[in-house]
């Protein structure tokens, strides 16, 4: 009932199957097959978030470059753009060892994270200190801070995408917290320097430093993301504070007359050092802390990341045990299972060293490789989370987490749109899900809630031309339990195109002895009235083709038109794939066709 090819007679069916047959043949003729037995980290999580690392100027040798090449997209340097590195007197700076750095990682294709403009840690005195080491004031000090931050971030602009502006600002708090001011670092040379004729009745205080810093790096560099970055980000107390400092300080910005683009916020992203032990914190803090940062209205990069074995002043060890080494791995899968689950809102995470050897905490052997840059239990378990818990006899998060899916990857700007989304978090009971369009953090259209795991985002108007996302967030009660997004692409005016297309198909994964449907629904611009031609096939394991469904049909300018096909699939199923192609059947005798979309691909 799926083979509606009323528009054939069946010598033309035969020479079309011919001609499917033959451009399969030239698709599939070389098997694709994965080059390293050494998976790439960066490509596991593509589609989640940056994966990165940390290097130095002595360590731009080719073992580190190909071992960058093979599993990071992002780097940082781990000492070399700290500003003791950078300036050590007013009016000097040196960037030749940063630019090694910078220069290596753009011949590589890696990406620049910058660490760090404003730390109380590794920064020079003139910053903030006389030569007899009494503090500038307030008002100096905040010359000295923009001279720096506008020198600085001015000559990286462009070859950054990122920075990390404050650093370790908040110290010695506890709950509740009232005042995000009160528990800030005030041993800080900053912070004393800003207390240094601080008008206190006017609400002065030395904290203010770090609004001043988020603003002087925004002037410099308005492409850079911009981050706030602290350690210890799972204490209930600190994770509070951090969160309220950048809700107040978003919120002032709001006002600032400064500000010339009202829809972006200044502190954009939070970055969580995630300096962990394997006994601490326990990764259901690290979730809170996610939790709340996502309510605080801001992306998150897990910017730090290593994870000791045993515990903060505990016993060390350079040599870890295979049980050791797996209860370490365990950690780092139930971390990944959890980042996979928020990615809608984490957009880097850094690990803070290549192996075990060269960590600023060797003692505790806390990476994903060891000494001789061998992969330890740690990197099976970044590289398959689930995989690697279950194999442990442990449950994988995974098996309670949202599977999304839409429709759709493309609509028109300016035109109505109807979006399907599918949310699946096949064993939580009772849950919450809301889907709504989403671009650089700000909402562009209503939140809809999904009944029965889908729901129809109605959009009036599509905005703009960009690249969106559809962002669905689950909860349960009021807590959020999983957030992912799918990339959504809204193109210029249709009237610029021959053709829209859209592909739905069901069940959305392949299911054995089910019947698997595709629906295309083609609008025709412009452009002649020529049969439009879809075809449904099912390849197995060795990618032979083992079930073929086709239609084509007439669209004449104007019409919309929707195309079904499809087919029972097998009992065996495992390693099979639907893939779903849309041609323009210009002339089918001859075989003269043009692919009019993507190849979707159903596994
Ligand atoms: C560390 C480096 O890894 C060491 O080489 C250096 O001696 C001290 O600093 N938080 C940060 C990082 O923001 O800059 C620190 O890096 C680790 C803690």
């Amino acid at each position: 009932m799926f083979m509606e090819n009323k528009k054939f007679n069946s010598k033309r069916s035969v020479s079309l199957l011919m001609t499917v047959v033959i451009i399969f043949g030239m698709f599939f003729a070389v098997p694709v097959l994965a080059a390293d037995s050494n998976p790439s980290l960066a490509d596991i999580y593509k589609d989640s978030f940056l994966l990165g690392n940390i290097i130095s100027p002595n360590q731009l040798d080719a073992e580190t470059t190909n071992m960058f090449n093979q599993h990071y997209n992002v780097v940082t340097a781990e000492n070399h753009m700290k500003p003791n590195m950078i300036s050590n007197a007013k009016g000097v700076y040196n960037f030749s060892s940063a630019d090694a750095i910078i220069n290596w990682a753009q011949n590589n294709g890696i990406k620049v994270h910058g660490h760090t403009l404003v730390w109380h840690s590794q920064s020079p005195n003139w910053l903030y200190r006389n030569q007899d080491n009494t503090p500038l004031t307030r008002s100096e000090a905040r010359q000295n801070m923009q001279e720096y931050i506008n020198r600085v971030a001015g000559y990286f602009a462009g070859k950054v995408i990122s920075w990390d502006v404050v650093n370790e600002a908040f110290e010695g708090g506890s709950l509740p917290v009232t005042d995000w001011k009160t528990v800030t670092r005030s041993n800080s040379p900053w912070y004393i320097a800003y207390a240094n004729g601080a008008d206190t009745s006017k609400g002065e205080s030395g904290a203010d430093y770090i609004y001043d810093a988020f603003v002087f790096a925004r002037q410099a560099d308005p492409n850079a993301i911009l981050e706030y970055n602290d350690f210890n980000e799972t204490d209930a107390w600190k994770r509070e504070a951090m969160a309220m400092m950048v809700e107040d300080l978003n919120e002032k910005w709001l006002n600032d007359p400064r500000n010339t683009d009202p829809g972006r916020k200044l502190i954009e992203r939070i970055g969580m050092q995630s300096h962990h032990y394997t006994q601490y914190p326990p990764v259901s803090w690290v979730e809170a802390s996610i939790q709340r940062f996502i309510e605080a209205g801001v992306t998150i990069s897990v910017s730090e990341l290593d994870v000791g074995y045993g515990r903060h002043n505990g016993p060390t060890n350079r040599t870890l045990t295979y049980e050791q080494q797996v209860e370490q791995a365990i950690y780092y899968a139930r971390l990944f299972e959890m980042y996979k689950a928020y990615d809608a809102h984490i957009e880097r995470v850094t690990l803070w060293g290549q192996n075990d050897a060269r960590s600023w905490r060797a003692d505790y052997s806390p990476l994903l490789f060891d000494r001789e840059f061998a992969e330890k239990e740690a990197y099976y378990a970044v590289l398959d989370p689930s995989g690697y818990l279950m194999k442990n006899g442990l449950t994988p998060r995974s098996l309670y987490d949202l599977t999304i899916s839409t429709d759709t990857d493309t609509i028109v700007a300016g035109l109505p749109a109807n979006i399907i989304v599918n949310a699946n978090a096949a064993d939580i009971g009772d849950y919450k899900v809301v889907a709504y369009l989403d671009k650089d953090g700000k909402k562009y259209s209503d939140e809809f809630q999904l009944v029965n795991g889908t729901t129809r985002l109605t959009i009036p108007n599509a905005p703009e031309a960009g690249q969106y996302r559809i962002v669905v967030n689950a909860y349960t009660g009021s807590t959020l339990f999983a957030s992912k997004a799918i990339p959504l692409t809204i193109t210029e005016d249709s009237s610029e195109k021959d053709y829209t297309i859209t592909t739905t198909y069901q069940p959305s994964v392949l299911t054995a002895d089910k019947m698997f449907t595709a629906q295309v629904n083609v609008t025709r611009h412009k452009g002649e009235d020529v049969p439009v031609l879809v075809i449904v096939a099912l390849f197995d394991r060795d990618e032979r083709m083992i079930n073929v469904s086709y239609i084509s049909k007439d669209i004449e300018v104007g019409d919309t038109e929707r195309l079904n096909a499809g087919f029972m699939l097998p009992v065996d199923i495992e390693g099979h794939k639907v893939r779903i192609f849309v041609w323009d059947g210009i002339d089918l005798e001859n075989s003269d066709m043009r692919p009019l979309s993507d190849v979707v691909t159903v596994q």
